[in-house]
């Protein structure tokens, strides 16, 4: 506020509350940043942002001029601290904005004004030039401005300068450009179904969906029981987490080795069961990682990784990089390919995936790769079925 208004004994609120909404913008914008992170690597967090801070980032220019002037600006009125012609100008009907950042723009204005002599005078000539004559200029289009309508201004200046007149709520609810872009939507009234209101639809516009239509805004506790309570479906749902094991190991299996390499260069691996061929075209796998594992975080925010699919006689491999131990590679056969993911020799399969993305999924993260590199041989595979290593043979 202390920015706004025409001078310094008149400081003047914003019209908008910019305050509630810039934050929540912020906030949106943090949240989204958060869940990018969180498919990555499953890891929630506290977003925070304080409304005095979001509006300090806002006034940024106060800021800048403060350190690199040593000024303490003031209201700067309906004009630009040093840009001319820059802000509101009256017209004979309401008045309209004008921003004048550039020479060329100075020049179809000036041209619009009175033509060659305006155009070629010096005291306006150039951005610092029209700064320094700021209130003569500033006064000299406003003599203009006032001898014309604002839909005639519109009709000279729309689209050839950045221009736009001052819109009261009225003249935006006649606007074809509000109706063309559907800027202003009719939602549900539950208290009166025959008369909506009228609300400010969503400005985003997505060229892969079309925008849904808006809803009416919930009524105070109107979703407690979807949120909040307990939810009855779930807690009927409570299975003995070994007898579910069980009845998943009933699923027969080949065992890999999923191995990546941690900032550092030090190879991590661990044995696996959870691999998915995904898709042939384009070639993508998965593989499941517990949360529990030690090697989360690496294989969560790796940017390669291998699956080494084991042969039958390679069950000391699997019983190996099944332990904890933080020495698994010193007593493993092992190379690594161009992208330092560790290759897990005499395997039946080899793959060498790019990360392209971690899914949050209950107690394991399901990491989705692009298959950047194989290799596969003929043999027997290791088996896992029924909680025990088993082979075809
Ligand atoms: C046959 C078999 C299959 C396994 N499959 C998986 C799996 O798909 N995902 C997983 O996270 N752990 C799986 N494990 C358990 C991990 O190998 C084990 O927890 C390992 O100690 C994790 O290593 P780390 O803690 O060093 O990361 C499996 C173990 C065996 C024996």
């Amino acid at each position: 506020m202390s920015l706004t208004g025409p001078d310094a004994d008149s400081f003047t609120k914003v019209g908008p509350g910019i305050g509630d909404i810039f934050s929540g913008m912020m906030m949106a914008f943090g949240i989204l940043a958060a869940l990018r992170l969180a498919e990555a690597t499953g890891e929630g967090q506290f977003v925070d942002v304080a409304m005095y801070d979001a509006v300090l980032s806002l006034c940024e220019r106060a800021v800048y001029l403060n350190d690199f002037n040593g000024t303490t600006p003031g209201p700067e009125g309906n004009n630009h601290p040093f840009l001319a012609p820059f802000g509101l100008f009256k017209a004979k009907d309401g008045a309209v904005a004008i921003g004048v950042v550039e020479d060329k723009f100075w020049k179809i204005l000036a041209d619009a004004m009175g033509g060659d002599a305006l155009c070629s005078n010096a005291k306006f000539a150039t951005r610092a030039a029209r700064a320094e004559h700021k209130d003569a200029l500033n006064s000299l289009v406003e003599t203009w401005t006032k001898g014309h309508t604002k839909a005639e201004l519109s009709a000279i200046l729309g689209g050839k300068i950045p221009f736009g007149p001052l819109n009261s709520i009225t003249d935006i609810v006649d606007d074809p450009h509000v109706l063309e872009r559907s800027m202003l939507a009719q939602v549900y009234n539950p208290d009166s179904p025959k008369a909506p209101w009228t609300v400010a639809s969503n400005p985003l516009r997505f060229s892969a969906s079309k925008s849904p239509p808006l809803g009416s805004p919930p009524r105070l506790g109107q979703h407690n029981a979807q949120y909040l309570s307990p939810d009855p479906e779930k807690a009927s749902r409570k299975f003995d987490p070994r007898t579910l094991r069980s009845a998943f190991g009933k699923f027969a299996t080949g065992v890999t080795i999923v191995t990546t390499c941690q900032s550092d260069g030090a190879p991590r691996g661990i044995t696996a069961n959870s691999f998915t061929s995904v898709s042939l075209d384009p070639p993508i796998l998965l593989i499941c990682i517990a949360k529990s594992a030690l090697s989360k975080s690496v294989f969560s925010e790796c940017e390669h990784f291998g699956v080494n699919i084991l042969r039958s006689t390679q069950q000391d491999v699997s019983t190996l990089f099944a332990s904890k131990s933080a020495e698994k590679f010193d007593k493993a056969d092992y190379e690594k390919s161009l992208q330092g993911t560790p290759v897990i020799k005499e395997t039946l399969a080899n793959f060498i995936c790019r990360r392209q993305k971690s899914v949050d999924a209950g107690d394991h993260l399901v990491i989705f790769g692009e298959v950047i590199d194989f290799r596969s041989d003929d043999g027997s595979p290791l088996l896992y079925f029924n909680g025990d290593y088993c082979s075809i043979d």
